[in-house]
């Protein structure tokens, strides 16, 4: 198992802030979207704690992955990939990082805004970032949705992309962002030579 990242595909560490960003990500949409529609009540104060705990877990991953990203480096382009897609990718892969920064950060701004206290799991409370400030609090939560309707956007393009690389270019551009299949035992069918 390689844990920086070689040439030719993205290492263990990489791949596993990858998809667990992927997953906890899917989870803060998720339970945002549903919070903002329950009526008040005790639960609704609950999932908008756990939303906001999510969300700052997802700022210290993402500042661990791009502190990473700079250390490991990334791999070669797959071979074949004209430089238009690469400079698209490129592009979208930036957005993305922005966006994944840009929402929890405004996240904080409105809820500090709102004057409303912020506490990670329960386990201790993180300071305000601005003071009361009625105007700013509509500002970035209208920004924290919009973001969040931007990079929903671009995930789909860009899974959509990695898809469509594997089934129909069939190259590894998605298969090197997935662990290694293990190699077959010496003596499978196909590593059988005939004499
Ligand atoms: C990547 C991280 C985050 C994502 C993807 C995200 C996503 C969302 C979404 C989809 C909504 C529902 C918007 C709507 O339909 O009105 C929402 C609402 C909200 N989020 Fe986040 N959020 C993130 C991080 C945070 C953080 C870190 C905080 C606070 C520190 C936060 C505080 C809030 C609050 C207070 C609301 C409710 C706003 C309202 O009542 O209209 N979010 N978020
Ligand atoms: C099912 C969903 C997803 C699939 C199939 C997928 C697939 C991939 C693949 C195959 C790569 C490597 C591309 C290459 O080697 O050139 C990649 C990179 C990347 N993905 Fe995803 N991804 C998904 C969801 C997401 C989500 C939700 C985000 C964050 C919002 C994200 C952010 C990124 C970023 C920023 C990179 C670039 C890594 C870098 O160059 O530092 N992906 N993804």
């Amino acid at each position: 198992m390689t844990w920086k990242n070689p040439v030719d595909r993205w290492g263990a560490i990489s791949q596993l802030l990858h998809w667990s960003i992927v997953v906890l990500l899917t989870a803060i949409a998720v339970l945002g979207l549903y919070m903002v529609d329950l009526p008040n009540s005790p639960d609704k104060i609950k999932l908008y704690s756990l939303h906001k705990s999510l969300g700052l877990t997802l700022l210290g991953l993402l500042l661990l992955r791009i502190g990473w990203r700079v250390y490991a480096g990334a791999p070669h382009p797959v071979a074949g990939t004209p430089a238009w897609q690469e400079r698209i990718a490129t592009a979208t892969h930036a957005a993305m990082y922005v966006l994944m920064f840009a929402l929890p950060v405004s996240g904080w701004v409105l809820n500090s805004a709102a004057g409303y206290p912020l506490q990670w799991f329960g386990l201790f409370n993180l300071p305000r970032i601005v003071a009361n400030d009625a105007e700013l609090h509509e500002l970035a939560e209208s920004l924290h949705e919009a973001g969040f309707w931007l990079l929903l956007a671009l995930v789909l393009a860009h899974a959509g992309a990695a898809f469509y690389h594997h089934l129909f270019q069939h190259d590894a551009t998605l298969t090197r962002m997935l662990p290694r299949r293990r190699a077959p035992p010496s003596d499978a069918p196909e590593n059988r030579h005939v004499v």
